[in-house]
C-alpha cells in the first residue's frame, strides 16, 4: 500500500534526506504541534517514524502520526521489540531520536536511566547504542524551575543530549517553534562540521539614516543573503555573530544578534565586535548607505509650509576597509552589488573593491539581473579570490549560494 501522505517528502529541502528519524511523543499539550513537526521534518527529506508514551495517545491519536508520517506508530513494545530495531547497534538503526515535545517526566526517567513506556526504552536503547537525541522539553514554567528537572537536564547535557528551547512566555516553558526544532535536527546531522572551532562574523541587511526624527534614507536590502549565510555557518559548527541592520529576514536561531539601524551604529558595533574578541572569519555581507545626510533635522520637518529644500547628502565611511586594520588575521568576505554589467564589467569592478577592502574573496552580484539581488530568495553570483581566480554561481536559492560562498572560505582556510 502507497502512503499518499509521503508526496511531501523533500519539497522544502534535501538536508535530511535518506535520514531516519524516530519522533518520540509524550503527554504534553504541546503533542498537537506533532503531525506539524513530523510532516516539516519530511519536508525536508526525513522518513520519520513515531513513538508515543501513553499519556501521549490520551491527547492525540496514533492514527493521525500513522497519517502524518506515512508509517506504522509504535504505541507498546511487543515481541518485535521495537527499540531495539529502530535504535540497536545495527546498521538500519535510526540517525536521530527527537523527543519532541518532552514532559518533565519523561526528561526525570531518562536522567535515571529508567525506561517504562515505549519512548522511554527507546531512548535508553538509543543512548546505549551512541544514537544522537534531541530533546524539546515542554511544560508549565513551575515544573521547569523545580530544581531537580533543571538538575535532571543538565545531567542529560553532560552526557551528549541535545536541547532545544523551551520558550519561556505566558508562565509556560513552551516548546520550541516546529521551525527550530527542524533546524536543530538539520545541524546535528549536518556533515563535514568543516567550520567547526571557528568564530564568524557576519554583517547583514541595509543600514538606514535619519534625514529627521521620521524620514529616513536607505536601500532595499533584505538581509536574506546574510541570514543564508550565517545559518550555514552555523550548521557547519560555527559560533556566528551577526551584525544587523533592520533587514526583514529573521536571523538564525542559535546566532548572537546585535540590531543596529544607522551605519554610525554598524561601524561601532563591528569596531567593539573585532576588538572584544577573535573571528577568524568576516563576511560583511551588509548594504551599508553609501551616503548619509550632511544634517539630520532633530525635529519633523513641516510637509505644509516647507514645500521645497534641498537634502545634502555626503559619503558614507566603506566599513568594509575597517575589518583588516582592526582585525588583520581574519579571514575577509566582502560584497560587492553592481547593476547591469557586463560579467567581465562585474569581476573587474569587484576585483577593485576586493584590493581597496583588503579582502580575501568578494562576492560580486548583478543586481540588474532578474531573480538577483534584493529582496529575493535566489541569487546568482561570482565570487572572486586575489588571484583573480572566478566562481560562477548560477541563479539559485540563496541558501545554496551561501554553501558554495563557504565552500570557498573553508577551502581557503585550509590551505
Ligand atoms: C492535558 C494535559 C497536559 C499536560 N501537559 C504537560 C506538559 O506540557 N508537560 C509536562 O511535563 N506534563 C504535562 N502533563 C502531565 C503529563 O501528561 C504526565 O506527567 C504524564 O505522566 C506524562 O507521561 P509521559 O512522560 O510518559 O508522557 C499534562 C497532562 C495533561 C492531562
Amino acid at each position: 500500500m502507497r502512503f499518499t501522505s509521503k508526496d511531501i517528502v523533500g519539497t522544502k529541502g534535501e538536508e535530511l534526506k535518506g535520514r531516519k528519524i524516530v519522533l518520540c511523543l509524550t503527554g504534553s499539550v504541546a503533542v498537537a504541534k506533532a503531525p506539524e513537526l513530523a510532516r516539516e521534518l519530511m519536508r525536508h527529506g526525513a522518513e520519520v517514524y513515531v513513538f508515543m508514551s501513553k499519556a501521549a495517545q490520551e491527547l492525540v491519536s496514533p492514527k493521525l502520526m500513522e497519517w502524518a508520517t506515512g508509517n506504522p506508530v509504535v504505541t507498546e513494545l511487543t515481541g518485535a521489540v521495537e527499540h531495539v530495531a529502530m535504535a540497536g547497534k545495527h546498521p538500519e538503526r535510526a540517525d536521530l531520536v527527537l523527543v519532541a515535545p518532552a514532559t518533565a517526566n519523561t526528561i526525570g526517567k531518562m536522567a535515571a536511566g529508567i525506561d517504562d513506556t515505549p519512548v522511554t526504552t527507546l531512548v535508553s536503547t538509543a543512548l546505549g547504542s551512541g544514537i544522537p537525541i534531541l530533546v524539546a522539553p515542554a511544560m508549565h514554567e513551575s515544573m521547569y524551575d523545580h530544581p531537580i528537572v533543571e538538575e535532571n537536564i543538565r545531567k542529560l547535557k553532560s552526557i551528549g543530549v541535545w536541547f532545544v528551547g523551551p520558550r519561556l512566555v505566558e508562565g509556560k516553558a513552551k516548546v520550541a517553534e516546529v521551525d527550530e526544532i527542524v533546524e536543530y535536527t538539520i545541524r546535528i546531522l549536518r556533515e563535514p562540521k568543516d567550520l567547526e572551532g571557528k568564530r564568524v562574523l557576519v554583517t547583514a541587511g541595509p543600514t538606514l539614516e535619519y534625514i529627521d526624527p521620521v524620514r529616513i534614507i536607505t536601500n532595499r536590502s533584505s538581509g536574506k543573503m546574510g541570514m543564508a549565510i550565517a545559518n550555514e555557518a552555523l550548521r557547519r559548527g560555527a559560533e556566528v555573530t551577526v551584525i544587523y541592520g533592520p533587514g526583514t529576514a529573521p536571523p538564525p536561531y542559535g546566532a548572537k544578534v546585535v540590531r543596529v539601524e544607522t551605519t554610525e551604529e554598524m561601524h561601532k558595533a563591528l569596531v567593539s565586535e573585532l576588538e572584544g574578541g577573535r573571528y577568524d572569519v568576516v563576511i560583511a555581507a551588509a548594504a551599508v548607505s553609501d551616503w548619509i545626510p550632511e544634517r539630520s533635522y532633530g525635529y519633523k520637518l513641516p510637509s505644509n509650509t516647507l514645500r521645497e529644500f534641498t537634502l545634502r547628502l555626503k559619503a558614507a565611511p566603506k566599513l568594509v576597509e575597517y575589518v583588516k586594520r582592526l582585525s588583520p588575521k581574519s579571514f575577509l568576505v566582502a560584497f560587492k552589488a553592481v547593476y547591469r554589467l557586463s560579467v567581465d564589467g562585474l569581476i573587474e569592478e569587484g576585483y577593485r573593491k576586493l584590493v581597496e577592502a583588503d579582502a580575501d574573496l568578494i562576492v560580486v552580484n548583478d543586481v540588474g539581473r532578474a531573480g538577483s539581488g534584493f529582496m529575493v530568495d535566489t541569487n546568482e553570483v561570482y565570487i572572486v579570490d586575489r588571484d583573480k581566480n572566478v566562481l560562477h554561481v548560477p541563479l539559485s536559492p540563496k541558501t545554496f549560494v551561501a554553501e558554495k560562498i563557504l565552500d570557498c572560505v573553508v577551502e581557503k582556510l585550509s590551505r
